[in-house]
């Protein structure tokens, strides 16, 4: 039977995160530069939101660029920021025909201009889409998400304007940058490497981990399909006992 038709529709995760790991070593195996990789990594981009929003997943996050990926060679900084404008440009289409919202979340302002501007008006054009939310998770850093959450509950309590008594889960949701985003159900790690890398580290709490030796690039709406499948077999447990649950 087809991958696809194994999926039980009535369980699929409500949030998909996803570490896209990879491109540089797929694009060496093949002999070419590393910004080939990244190349071939927004096809697989493509195929996996459209992937995404047919199953019905209503949250998508993608792990495009991370705080520590400033510190890359400049010229591979420049042609991810290349990248993403003109997939920006060439994908609003897209996202309006599958009705997918876009949103970003990391230190945007230390994008350039022209990323900022291309991103805030996509944005702005599929704010009232329904469908999915597409997170691209940009200048991203969890610990940086977790200090700037901090700051500003400092902030407030320092200015009288909530008391430290009150400061519950729901505080902390509503002051991270994934403020209007249910928890991770699901995070997928591509290229075979076992690790979170400074990703939605609170976000992540109860999430299932799903790991595969797959390059990004190659990584194929067949495979989403083996991970929710993968998902959909394990006992989320959330702390219970496996009687409790039954
Ligand atoms: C990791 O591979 C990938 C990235 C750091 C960037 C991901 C970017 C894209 C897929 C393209 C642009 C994105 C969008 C949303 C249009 P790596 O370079 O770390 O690979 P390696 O570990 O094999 O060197």
């Amino acid at each position: 039977m087809i991958l696809k038709d194994q999926l039980n529709i009535e369980n699929l995760p409500k949030h998909i995160a996803i570490i896209m790991d990879g491109n540089g070593r797929w694009a060496k195996q093949k002999g070419k530069l590393r910004v080939f990789g990244h190349e071939n990594g927004t096809k697989s981009v493509r195929e996996i939101t459209e992937a995404s929003a047919e199953l019905g997943i209503e949250n998508l996050t993608l792990y495009a660029f991370s705080t520590e990926n400033w510190k890359r060679p400049k010229v591979e900084v420049q042609t991810l920021m290349r990248l993403l404008i003109s997939s920006l440009k060439k994908e609003i289409n897209t996202l309006q025909e599958n009705n997918i919202k876009l949103n970003a979340i990391g230190n945007l302002e230390d994008l350039p201009k022209k990323v900022q501007r291309e991103l805030m008006d996509v944005i702005e054009q599929t704010k009232n889409n329904s469908r999915m939310t597409l997170t691209l998770a940009l200048s991203y850093g969890s610990r940086d998400e977790l200090l700037n959450t901090i700051k500003q509950i400092s902030t407030k309590v320092k200015n009288n304007i909530i008391s430290p008594e009150k400061i519950d889960e729901s505080v902390i949701n509503e002051h991270l940058y994934t403020r209007n985003l249910p928890d991770v159900d699901l995070l997928i790690r591509t290229s075979g490497e076992q690790r979170i890398s400074n990703f939605l580290l609170w976000q992540i709490a109860y999430a299932e981990l799903f790991f595969t030796n797959i390059l990004w690039p190659d990584f194929t709406k067949n495979n989403l399909y083996e991970a929710i499948l993968c998902y959909q077999k394990r006992e989320r447990r959330f702390g219970k006992t496996s009687e409790q649950l039954k």
